[in-house]
């Protein structure tokens, strides 16, 4: 690594395995908190950005720092590659606006407020299943269960498809990860889906179902998010590509984030079990609480942007061209912004958080929904636990862009 890096290797997905790299983290904010971070081949490295305010400052200037010129993640992409695998979060306005004016109804509070109750139902549904098992997967049995389920309903697709649909998703964003997907990006050749969202082949299978989907929406319309996608690609809004990639960024952005927030959250009410029995005990908390939970999570450690042109951050020159990754789970922690950040408090406030970004046209579109879901899931779950202790090792992701835990065996006894 650089001579300001040390051993900080930061575009290693194995540097996130065991579990995130805080110390390193909290290094670059004071130390260097804009810093060129070289990369292994083909890529040619970037500026790593790890202080809040800076994180505000590239994602507000989206003239500056376009998600559109380069890509938003790691891989540096080809012309070809960046038009074809370009989604919403591929754009800059005027065409981002247009693109997420498509759905933004559907995912405002309103629009998602009106399923509370059935979410409430949903939840109730999965802990009754998973709490009388004793012992369980608490990733399989409750939090993958919830997202997906949901994502069905505005989807209108059958729940028997939920499964295919995780799976699916899953293999796409944890293309780094063994356990998960066979296409491993730096392990095995994946030359030939490089013309893929995130260089995956299962985005075929998903293309295949998001087609089948749109041709039974053509014959039959509802008030579903898909019907929405397939009349903006009748009005010309959208080109089969882009409907393809509309779908998956909606099905993945959907599924594995909102899943981890609440994985994240339920071992960090374990770990602090003060934390757990005031939430049991004043359960009025829970609704303010669920930023704790989510900046505590951060399930998406960075995203990346393109520099437009020569400019400044941090008092570092940055020159057109090069790439700029803004580290949400280091500003998540940034002293200058939450006092004591190492401390989980479930009574934080204010508590303004970047785990759906710092803000800017790319905000996350299912902020209210990821927020909704979380709440709704501890209020149902936290006053019906007796006890829940770990019953085996936490295993996470192996990944450098998702911050995820994909085995959580857990013990639990109800009241
Ligand atoms: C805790 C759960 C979630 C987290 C941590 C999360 C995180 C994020 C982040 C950080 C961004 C900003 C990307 C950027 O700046 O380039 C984003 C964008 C986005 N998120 Fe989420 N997300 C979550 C849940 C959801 C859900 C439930 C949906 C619903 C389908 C969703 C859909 C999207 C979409 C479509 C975008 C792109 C928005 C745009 O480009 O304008 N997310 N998300």
């Amino acid at each position: 690594m650089g001579d300001d890096l040390g051993d900080i290797d930061l575009a290693n997905p194995d540097s996130y395995v065991e579990r995130v790299p805080f110390e390193w983290f909290e290094h670059l904010r004071h130390e260097h908190p804009v810093v060129w971070h070289p990369e292994a081949s083909p890529n040619r490295g970037f500026w790593a950005v790890t202080r809040y305010h800076d994180l505000t400052k590239v994602h507000m200037d989206w003239e500056t720092y376009s998600s559109e010129v380069g890509a938003v993640g790691l891989e540096e992409l080809d012309d070809e590659q960046l038009e074809i695998r370009k989604s919403m979060l591929e754009t800059d306005p005027p065409r981002h606006t247009e693109l997420r004016k498509i759905c933004s109804k559907k995912f405002s509070a309103r629009g998602v407020g009106k399923y509370e109750d059935w979410i409430r139902d949903v939840a109730r549904s999965v802990l009754d299943r998973a709490l009388p098992l004793g012992a369980f997967d608490f990733v399989s049995e409750i939090s993958r269960e919830l997202p997906i389920r949901f994502l069905c309903s505005i989807f209108t697709v059958p729940h028997e498809d939920a499964p295919e649909l995780i799976t699916w998703g899953d293999q796409m964003i944890a293309n780094q990860d063994p356990d998960i997907s066979a296409a491993v990006v730096d392990r095995v050749n994946t030359e030939a889906y490089r013309l893929l969202p995130f260089r995956s082949p299962t985005a075929l299978e998903v293309f295949a179902y998001a087609d089948r989907q749109r041709d039974e929406r053509l014959a039959e319309p509802t008030d579903d998010v898909i019907t929405a996608l397939t009349a903006a690609q009748s009005e010309g809004l959208l080109n089969d590509r882009e409907f393809h990639n509309y779908f998956s960024l909606l099905m993945i952005a959907g599924n594995e984030t909102t899943r981890h927030t609440i994985s994240s959250g339920m071992l960090a009410l374990m770990e602090n079990p003060d934390q757990l029995r005031l939430l049991q005990e004043q359960p009025e908390l829970i609704p303010p609480a669920t930023e704790e939970l989510l900046r505590w999570a951060t399930p998406v450690l960075h995203f990346r942007r393109t520099a437009t042109r020569d400019t400044e951050l941090g008092g570092v020159p940055i020159a057109a061209g090069d790439k700029v990754v803004t580290w949400y789970v280091s500003a998540n922690f940034d002293e200058d912004l939450f006092v004591r950040p190492n401390m989980f408090d479930v009574t934080r406030t204010p508590n303004d958080h970047v785990t759906f970004g710092p803000g800017g046209p790319h905000f996350c579109l299912g902020a209210h929904l990821a927020r909704l879901e979380t709440k709704i899931l501890f209020q149902e779950l936290l006053p019906r636990l007796g006890s829940i202790e770990m019953a085996g090792r936490v295993e996470r992701i192996r990944s450098n862009f998702v911050n995820g835990i994909k085995r959580m065996p857990v013990r639990v006894t109800t009241r």
